[in-house]
């Protein structure tokens, strides 16, 4: 084993001659040196060959990360499994969904972090089968080896380890400003005219909304990167209309192109052996036959995303949507799902064959049940396919977790490269450490269960730690149908997290937000339009969140000293000044709710003009909250910045309200930009740095804007609200003339 130190707190271990997966963009010239031990585990072959990395687990260390995994946001006491899967049901009992992100932070005495760079198959045992151990098992690859990067990650606390792991890995990319608004989505708006019903009732219902998702029945016979002109037409002009009227559209493309003589994408694909081939598993080698599976579209063949040359090419398929001002899309299926391919097929026949003639006394009708209910994302089918890794032919089995990274590498490029200077939007099912740099992500194919609620709240807390800040669930659930009041308090935990789309399965219930009833239809209304009020708090953060490289959503335990915070999973903090509590149980008009460390703005909150404030000290606490209302909580010594919301992203307002509590003194700095283009990179922006210093009951208000590069301040006005040690509200208010801010006025 080599070790090599990449920082002063990252050290490299390396086994064997892995891969270059592109999940680490930190390198360093420092000279490797041989090691025989990484720190903190024993490491060791079981009889497979599998390497077997063990630690011991002292009574209360806990276990952070893993990004997209079901548990607790404490992972201790389960296993969890890194091999990307299509799965819909998750159900408690799973072990893998569709990405791996094998982070974690052992949270002791010793506080570290452990990044396993490593593509194939990892199962971690987190305490599950010895309460004190934890085991990680990588499993070998078809050469009977195990190759692999694995990084340990020192850091003073829990946040630093995570800042000195995106250090390595890198911050999130940037989403345009539009990303961050509401996003309605269904399995399907099948034709132009749904899609312009949907926008329609938006604007009628008053309801703010950026962008309208179109699922698979856009296309012509699933074919991807075409569209259907029986059911959109003139499918540019369509996506001009919608744009004029302030939707951006999002299109899904599937990996999977469809084996059909004529269309020019598989004919493009064969041509150039830009598809996976079949592969012999014992003889190690590759008939140089495309491998086919069937997916939505039938017969389908799979890209072969880790070859450079693949990706260039699936990159400038983008081109035709950007030049139509189109550069916004989500990746499904891209673990990648496969409902079965022959081989499998095969295989039940045979079976079938057998239990019926009873020809094979050993097999019976469980058998033949678990053949048919194997048929999809069938582990042997991942076997028996390979890719051209630049020259070097791979199992795809080893590299499994990669795929869905490298589809997204492609289409990011491509959408980065032909979108003429503007920001694009990605959102991707499947991951890997490393995609965040080039896209978002949703957590897949959830339900309309209140389990998912907290499912997805805890989620957000563990992907944001691997580096996926922009990240969000089908609200209120895919599968199965919502009821009004799942719908309500889903949206008031999505107005607190980065990502906020509605999406739903087909054959489901509408869930819109006026699918229900005329007063659902303004509760929803009115989260929605809280959502867009925060957007000043919410950019900003976002964008120093990106910059400094520290997560967006953080867990209690991870900001505040309180032992208590260590217990308590259903409360984020949502940037640095608020933290979110929301109701997740059905019926519940309340909730118990912790404040740690100081004292606290309480907010129980119907729409963005209430003002149901009151100041807490600290401690726990049994909130009222009725099915209308949601809670927010504004940290002492911070601040909160609102505007009033608009019909979409687009509507400026020159007016800010400042919300806080102030003891001692808060800053806060506002963050703007075109919110488009990638401009703000080159120092085209605009900050507004906001401080406010208490003075007895009292305060004074100090406001410095500084234009860069000549982007110009919008803001008139700002507003002060702000709350005493004493919980008294003092009002005042603040006039920009130009860029200069003229004496404060109270209110
Ligand atoms: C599976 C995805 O997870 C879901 O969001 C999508 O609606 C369906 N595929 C159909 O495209």
């Amino acid at each position: 084993m080599q070790r090599r130190q990449l920082s002063d707190n990252i050290t490299q271990y390396t086994i064997g001659k892995p891969l270059d997966t592109g999940a680490i963009i930190l390198r360093s010239d420092q000279s490797a040196d041989d090691c025989d031990r990484i720190p903190h585990f024993s490491a060791d072959s079981d009889d497979d060959n599998n390497l077997r990395l063990s630690k011991a687990l002292t009574d209360d260390e806990a276990i952070y990360g893993l990004g997209e995994m079901l548990g607790g946001l404490n992972k201790r006491g389960r296993k969890y499994r890194c091999y990307n899967n299509d799965d819909p049901n998750h159900t408690p009992e799973k072990q893998n969904l569709y990405g791996s992100h094998p982070f974690m932070i052992f949270d002791a005495d010793e506080t570290f972090g452990l990044f396993i760079d490593y593509p194939g198959e990892i199962v971690i045992d987190a305490g599950f089968d010895r309460r004190d151990t934890c085991t990680i098992e990588l499993t070998k690859d078809v050469h009977n080896e195990v190759n692999t990067n694995i990084y340990i990650i020192e850091g003073k606390n829990k946040s630093e380890i995570i800042h000195n792991f995106l250090t390595l890995v890198g911050s999130p990319f940037m989403p345009p400003k539009w990303a961050f608004g509401y996003q309605q989505s269904r399995w399907s708006y099948p034709t132009a005219d749904a899609v312009r019903d949907i926008c329609r009732k938006f604007r009628e219902y008053d309801i703010p909304c950026d962008a309208v998702y179109l699922d698979l029945d856009y296309m012509d016979d699933y074919k991807v990167f075409t569209t259907s002109h029986e059911r959109f037409g003139d499918f540019a002009a369509f996506a001009k209309e919608l744009l004029a009227d302030g939707f951006h559209l999002v299109p899904i493309i599937d990996p999977g192109v469809k084996v059909e003589d004529g269309y020019a994408v598989y004919e493009e694909g064969k041509a150039n052996n830009y598809f996976c081939k079949e592969y012999d598993y014992e003889d190690k080698k590759s008939s140089g036959d495309d491998f086919i599976a069937a997916v939505w579209p039938g017969r389908t063949a799979m890209p072969d995303f880790m070859n450079a040359q693949v990706r260039q090419w699936w990159a400038d398929l983008y081109k035709q949507f950007c030049e139509i001002g189109v550069n916004s899309f989500w990746n499904d299926m891209n673990e990648p799902a496969l409902f079965f391919t022959k081989r499998g097929l095969e295989d039940l026949y045979t079976t079938y064959d057998e239990v019926r003639s009873r020809t094979n006394p050993g097999l019976d009708f469980f058998d033949l049940k678990d053949k048919a209910t194997g048929l999809s994302n069938n582990r042997e089918d991942y076997k028996r396919f390979c890719h051209d890794c630049d020259g070097q032919t791979v199992c795809h089995d080893d590299v499994h977790n990669l795929y869905g990274f490298n589809m997204v590498r492609a289409s990011a490029d491509g959408l980065k490269r032909h979108s003429h200077g503007n920001r694009y939007f990605l959102l991707s099912r499947s991951s890997y450490i490393g995609s965040h740099r080039y896209g978002a992500v949703w957590t897949g194919d959830n339900q309309s269960w209140w389990e998912h609620i907290i499912v997805h709240i805890k989620m957000i807390q563990s992907m944001n730690m691997c580096g996926f800040f922009f990240v969000g669930p089908d609200i209120p659930g895919f599968g199965c149908d919502a009821d009004a009041e799942l719908l309500v308090r889903w949206l008031q935990v999505g107005i607190f997290t980065p990502f906020l789309r509605n999406h739903a399965a087909l054959f489901t219930r509408s869930q819109e937000p006026w699918a229900f009833d005329d007063e659902i239809t303004g509760i929803a209304r009115n989260a929605i339009r809280f959502r867009y009020a925060m957007m000043p708090y919410i950019y900003s953060e976002y964008h120093n969140c990106v910059k400094f490289a520290k997560p967006f959503i953080t867990p209690l335990s991870f900001a505040f000293s309180d032992h208590r915070c260590k217990s308590i999973e259903d409360q984020f903090m949502f940037g640095h000044s608020v933290m979110a509590a929301p109701v997740h149980s059905q019926n519940a008009r309340g909730r118990s709710v912790t404040l740690p460390d100081c004292k606290w703005l309480a907010w129980r909150a119907t729409d963005y003009t209430s003002r149901e404030m009151e100041v807490f000290a600290p401690g726990t606490y049994f909130f009222d909250c009725r099915l209308d209302q949601f809670l927010l909580f504004i940290k002492e010594d911070s601040l909160f910045v609102m505007t009033s919301p608009g019909q979409n992203t687009q509507t400026r307002t020159d007016e800010l309200t400042v919300i806080g509590l102030v003891t001692h003194s808060a800053e806060f700095t506002c963050y703007d930009d075109d919110g488009t283009t990638y401009q703000y990179e080159h120092g085209k922006y605009c900050t507004l740095r906001m401080k406010v210093t208490a003075e007895g009951s009292d305060y004074s208000v100090t406001c410095k804007y500084n234009a860069h590069d000549g982007y110009k301040n919008r803001i008139k006005r700002i507003n002060f609200e702000i709350y005493n040690g004493k919980g008294e509200l003092v009002r005042k208010s603040i006039k920009m003339s130009g860029d200069t801010p003229e004496a404060p006025v109270r209110r």
